[in-house]
């Protein structure tokens, strides 16, 4: 009977033991996960858009109308492929299962659930040329 209670004794106190290292170590593993957040990444297109034009990236599509430049991501929000963008529809539209998205990155159709993110756009027309400036 007494060995039983040792036993019991010896495994609970294993047990408070773990818990107070777990206690313990909770902030160092949040800490440890901290996330510094990036710094945005400038792409700089040297070509100076007319009124409907569309510029392709690797990353991004520059949109120009007489109103306003804007960018939207090239990444679809579904599994991340890439979209193309249909002159005929005018959409953004994934080659992998077909979301649609318009111009302005939001969502039309398909299995993505979320609208496309914009990037903003800086426009340059003096020093370093004619342009914009993109920040992903
Ligand atoms: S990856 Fe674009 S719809 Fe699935």
């Amino acid at each position: 009977m007494t060995e039983r209670r040792r036993s019991f004794l010896r495994n609970g106190w294993t047990w408070i033991q773990l818990a107070a290292a777990a206690t313990l170590c909770y902030p160092l593993f949040r800490f440890v996960r901290f996330q510094v957040p990036k710094k945005p990444r400038l792409v700089k297109v040297e070509k100076q858009l007319k009124v409907g034009d569309v510029y392709l990236d690797q990353e991004f599509v520059l949109f120009h109308d007489a109103a306003d430049t804007w960018a939207v991501s090239r990444t679809c929000t579904h599994l991340g492929c890439r979209l193309n963008f249909s002159e005929k529809d005018h959409l953004l539209i994934c080659p992998c299962h077909q979301s649609m998205f318009t111009t302005r990155g939001e969502r039309v159709a398909g299995p993505a659930k979320r609208n496309l993110p914009l990037f903003a756009v800086e426009r340059i027309s003096e020093g370093n040329g004619k342009g914009y400036i993109v920040s992903l």
